[in-house]
């Protein structure tokens, strides 16, 4: 038995089995025990981050490389931190120092770190289906963090984590997310995630921001915001993707805040207990007042917290699946 085994003791043995997915690129296909399973695993990770020595060494000898085409503060980070937090060598490359800037292509580019053997590489790029084009054409074990407005399978499980350890559990639970769906990973990602593990999942955009096929998701769609979070356990908003707007989609900033920002009132409208969640980063102001961001039903900084574990959960799983 490895440290690392050791450290997850006690714990039956079917708890501990590896994802057997090769890498993770989507939460398509996910099944709610797998995805029960990370949770699960993150839960025995989470007092780490909380310890005088936040370290175990679960993955020492294991190389993790943190590939960054696109901004990030709390995916790379906390990717990062989970690596070392289980021993693991962590080396970043961002897109705008790699070779990538000389005209590499992204293959050439992987095919080259991958020469240096790494157990995992995670990927963050701004073409949906980026990280499936790499793990298809490597032998690299892949995790996506997050490929255009395509998926982003980690944030999903770390909302998922932060709801079921303020919920308990998912099933009934009605999950409103609302912002630009459009644009956003994260909605595609949770939506998908949250319905396998049962929850009635609610999304709102205007109508410029609400991709019809959003609805065979099985999801109920909303134009409006109100209808979405009216008795709702969970209130997810999702960030107004400046960078991706042409300029079309919605008059102005003040307009979209003022008909569907998330603000006290319009909370008021959901459950007294409900919870108030945003991946992160926010637009203060445009799709969440500061108030209600720094308010007591606010869960977001859980949800960075709880990305570190998850992040390790899920490094831990796919590292145990390489080497069986
Ligand atoms: N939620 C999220 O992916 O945040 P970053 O872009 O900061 O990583």
């Amino acid at each position: 038995m490895s440290e690392g085994e050791a450290f997850l003791e006690p714990g039956p043995a079917s708890e501990r089995q590896a994802l057997n997915l090769g890498s993770l690129l989507t939460t398509r296909g996910l099944s709610g025990d797998a995805a029960l399973r990370v949770l699960d695993i993150a839960e025995s990770f989470f007092d780490v981050s909380r310890r005088a020595v936040r370290k175990v060494p679960a993955l020492r000898g294991k190389t993790l490389l943190n590939v960054f085409f696109e901004a990030s503060t709390r995916t790379r980070t906390s990717f990062e931190l989970a690596g070392k937090r289980l021993s693991m060598d962590v080396v970043n490359l961002s897109g705008s120092s790699s070779s990538s800037t000389k005209g590499e292509t992204l293959l050439d580019t992987i095919r080259t770190l991958e020469a240096m053997r790494p157990d995992v590489v995670v990927i963050r790029h701004a073409a949906s289906g980026a990280a499936a084009y790499i793990a298809e054409r490597s032998g690299v074990t892949v995790i996506n963090g997050g490929d255009g407005t395509h998926q982003h399978p980690t944030q999903a499980l770390l909302d998922a984590f932060t709801i079921r350890k303020h919920k308990q559990h998912f099933a009934g639970l009605r999950v409103a997310i609302c912002g630009d769906i459009l644009h956003s990973r994260v909605a595609r990602s949770n939506a998908i995630l949250l319905k396998t593990l049962g929850a009635d999942v609610h999304v709102a955009a205007p109508l410029t921001l609400l991709p019809p096929e959003v609805e065979t998701l099985g999801v109920t769609m909303h134009k409006r915001i109100e209808p979405a979070i009216e008795g709702a356990d969970v209130v997810m908003m999702l960030r107004i993707q400046r960078e991706r707007l042409s300029g079309t989609f919605l008059p102005t900033l003040r307009e979209f805040s003022r008909t569907f920002g998330l603000n006290a009132a319009r909370l008021k409208l959901a459950k007294p207990d409900a919870i108030v969640m945003h991946p992160g980063p926010m637009n203060r102001g445009v799709e969440i007042a500061p108030d209600v961001a720094d308010g007591a039903q606010s869960v977001i900084l859980d949800q960075v917290e709880a990305g570190v574990a998850v992040r390790m959960a899920v490094l831990w799983l796919l590292s145990q699946e390489r080497r069986n």
